[in-house]
């Protein structure tokens, strides 16, 4: 099985790098923009007249939430456009289109994790770019399969945690907000998810599947600061705030729980509650 994977220098795709190495038996392309510009079609073309692959793993997106606000044609190019290429790239393969998106594709006002099918209302630049490439995926690709997945973190690039552990050695108190309710997600695990999903294939008639994945269980960006102080042993006070008093340029929902019944019915998917996984980061990071 050959799988092409773009944007394969960011979190996720590092991942899936590290990942490739115990999957002798799939051969990988990584490509990210240096060798891969999904927003130029050309090159796309280009590519795949001269590869093959059966799937298409697309880890490559804009990012920035809040810079995103500031540059929404950049942020429309390369989550909406260059998705489009994709999916229409795919179709002339017959390859799978596995593309990842977010839960912020969710207005926030629920109280019970969401399911694929519930509405989404995406209420920032970021937000709704992704659910346009939702769209796009949907109403171009003859095959896809879109996994959404939350508060993304790892030990290669920018995230959370690692912002959290350089600030909580600079600082002596940190105020992270307690009103935005979700799940993190440690791209190690989302990773193994999606080479699983790959290797079992299409498990339904639908050309295109929406799934949810992120770590079992449930807290506020505040629990998660704290969790990762408490684990690695830094002296920081975490202090809980609203996310009124901490404005940013992109809103973001107050609740984004994702409901993964799906996935694990559907790939029989085992998935660590957040906090083992964040120590499973913290120990890797300890051992670099
Ligand atoms: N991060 C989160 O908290 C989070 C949460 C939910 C969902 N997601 C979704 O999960 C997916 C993976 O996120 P991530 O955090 O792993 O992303 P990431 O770290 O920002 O990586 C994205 C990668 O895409 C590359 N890229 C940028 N423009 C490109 C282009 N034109 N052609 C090819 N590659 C390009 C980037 O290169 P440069 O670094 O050089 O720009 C980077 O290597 C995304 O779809 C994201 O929307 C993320």
């Amino acid at each position: 099985m050959n799988i092409l994977v773009t944007g394969a220098n960011g979190q996720l795709g590092m991942e899936l790098q590290e990942l490739a190495k115990k999957y002798p038996n799939l051969n990988f392309h990584f490509t990210d923009i240096h060798n891969l510009d999904i927003t130029n079609l050309q090159a796309l073309k280009d590519f795949s007249e001269e590869n093959n692959f059966d799937f298409l793993i697309n880890c490559a997106a804009y990012t920035a939430v809040d810079k995103a606000e500031d540059e929404p044609e950049k942020a429309r190019l390369l989550n909406i456009t260059a998705v489009e290429y994709l999916a229409e790239i795919c179709n002339l393969k017959n390859a799978t289109l596995v593309h990842i998106s977010t839960d912020y594709v969710f207005g926030g006002q629920g109280y019970k994790p969401y399911k694929e099918t519930d509405k989404t209302a995406p209420q920032s630049t970021y937000a709704i770019t992704k659910l346009g490439a939702e769209e796009a995926v949907k109403t171009i690709s003859k095959s896809g399969i879109i996994v959404r997945t939350s508060w993304l973190y790892s030990t290669y690039g920018h995230n959370f945690l690692k912002t959290m552990l350089r600030l909580g050695k600079e600082r002596d108190e940190l105020k992270v907000v307690f009103d935005q309710i979700g799940t993190p997600t440690y791209a190690t695990d989302l990773a193994k998810a999606i080479l699983t999903v790959v290797i079992a294939g299409k498990q339904s008639d639908n050309p295109v599947e929406i799934y949810h994945y992120s770590n079992e269980g449930v807290c506020s960006w505040y629990d998660f600061a704290l969790a990762i102080m408490e684990e690695s042993g830094i002296k920081c006070k975490v202090i809980p705030i609203t996310t009124k008093e901490y404005p940013l340029p992109a809103e973001r929902p107050f609740y984004s729980v994702l409901d993964k019944s799906l996935i694990k019915k559907h790939f029989d998917i085992e998935i660590p509650h957040w906090r083992e996984s964040m120590k499973s980061c913290l120990q890797k990071l300890n051992e670099r």
